[in-house]
């Protein structure tokens, strides 16, 4: 617009007869109105500004990328399908190629970039296992060759450094990027996966703290008439696995619902009952074999928010002191209020011996049974949290079933730790009557 202007008025002085009639009549002609002068102005500013946000887009602003990795390891087999509780060997090779890939990353060049890498399976094929893997990153679209390059490179130099001890084959090594979406899937559809793996000690359950959504998506409330009743842990798409003393007195399958979410009153999925099964050896008053398995009307689909919990092997051992996570809608104390977010505590693993003490459950605690929380008292689940799950992470932070909420002499009572149903006991059980 100044240009404009300034040679206008230049043509007017050189053709000096014409100055007079045409100076005026030529600028009031060329000028343009002031709302053009706004709009071309405003249009201006609006193309450098989305210029300038593009720019910013694809050289700064960082994006999640998915990618799934694929190899080979030659001879040996491994079986570990992730939608169940895996052998020793293949947790331990997991575990091992998830430590090695994870250091490689935080000290290579593109650290600032790497977010996560894990082991989804690994599947016997002809001669070998192949592995999958998921990684995710987080940079700007400008680097995306680069960086494909870069984790190339990086895992392939893992898997060239752990030939021998592995026996990985890294010229079958392949990168996919994927989407958001199937790279969800590929976790979703494993048990004992939960989305934030952060579980502070924090000082209700009984001195517990709320839970984010997510973070235990097995975790489930049966509700009966409409209310929550107790808790159960979400086994396969179709089962749960709940205390039996839950249903002794509230049989009719019409009363019972299934939410899914944190908050319990406002669920994120809720289902039908189409049966449930009690331990025939379930007794009322003495809480023996108190379990119970409760059959979905219509399966779920995995999400993130809902998962299931890996099942324990029937020879696995938990130790005195194991952390161990409980988490239920139950009372914050006896006789308490009941939150309606669902809380998480971290308790501890009690030996039998040291719970069936004199001064404690004095000899009421049975080898079917096992024992968690405090001597001190400290944090314990409550009435109403019964039927769900104590959960334990193994060395991968893989969440495996290892108690149900079953009983206990008042809450976080000191000497009085909480009483659990030890789920490798029934481990045989639950496969007899789930196929599980
Ligand atoms: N029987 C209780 C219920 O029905 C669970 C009690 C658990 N008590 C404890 N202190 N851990 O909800």
């Amino acid at each position: 617009m100044g240009l404009q202007a300034h040679s206008s008025s230049q043509d007017a002085t050189n053709d000096s007869c014409d100055c007079l009639l045409a100076g005026p009549r030529t600028s009031s002609k060329r000028s343009w109105p002031v709302w053009m002068v706004i709009v071309i102005f405003l249009g201006v500013v609006a193309i450098l500004a989305v210029t300038i946000g593009l720019l910013v887009h694809f050289l700064a602003v960082g994006k999640m990328h998915y990618y799934e990795g694929v190899f080979h390891i030659s001879g040996v087999t491994y079986n570990d399908t992730c939608d169940s509780a895996a052998s020793q060997a293949s947790t331990n090779l997991s575990k091992d190629i998830e430590t090695k890939m994870s250091d490689a990353f935080q000290n290579s060049s593109i650290y600032k970039e790497y977010v996560d890498s894990q082991v989804i399976k690994t599947l016997p094929e002809t001669n070998g296992t192949s592995v999958q893997l998921r990684l995710t990153f987080k940079f700007p679209p400008a680097k995306n060759g680069d960086m494909r390059t870069e984790i190339t490179a990086i895992l392939l130099q893992v898997l060239r450094d752990n030939m021998a001890s592995w026996s990985a084959v890294p010229a079958s090594f392949k990168l996919t990027e994927i989407s958001k979406a199937n790279s969800e899937m590929l976790v979703n559809n494993c048990c004992g996966r939960r989305l934030s793996n952060s579980i502070t000690t924090g000082n209700r359950i009984v001195n517990g703290e709320n839970a984010l959504a997510g973070a235990w998506p097995w975790q489930a409330s049966m509700q009966w008439k409409g209310h929550h009743s107790c808790g159960a842990s979400l086994i396969s798409s179709r089962w749960l696995l709940s205390a039996a003393h839950c249903f002794a007195r509230k049989n009719n399958m019409e009363d019972w619902t299934v939410n899914f979410g944190t908050i319990v009153n406002k669920p994120y999925m809720t289902r039908k009952v189409q049966r449930i099964i009690l331990h025939e050896n379930y007794s009322s008053p003495a809480v023996h074999d108190d379990i119970a398995l409760v059959q979905l009307a219509e399966e779920v689909s995995f999400t993130k928010y809902i998962r299931r919990i890996c099942l324990p092997e029937a020879q696995m051992k938990l130790s005195d002191n194991d952390s161990v996570v409980v988490t239920g809608w139950g009372s914050l104390h006896m006789f308490g209020d009941f939150p309606e977010i669902l809380q998480q505590a971290l308790v501890k693993i009690i030996d039998n011996k040291i719970c069936n003490a004199p001064h404690a459950l004095s000899g009421l605690v049975t080898e079917t049974m096992l024992c968690a929380g405090y001597m001190s008292g400290k944090a314990d689940a409550c009435q109403n949290d019964s039927g769900g799950p104590l959960a334990y992470p193994d060395s991968r932070n893989i969440w495996h079933l290892v108690g149900i909420v079953s009983w206990g002499d008042g809450c976080g009572k000191k000497n009085k730790p909480g009483v659990y149903t030890r789920v490798t006991s029934y481990r045989d059980w639950i496969t007899s009557k789930t196929g599980l």
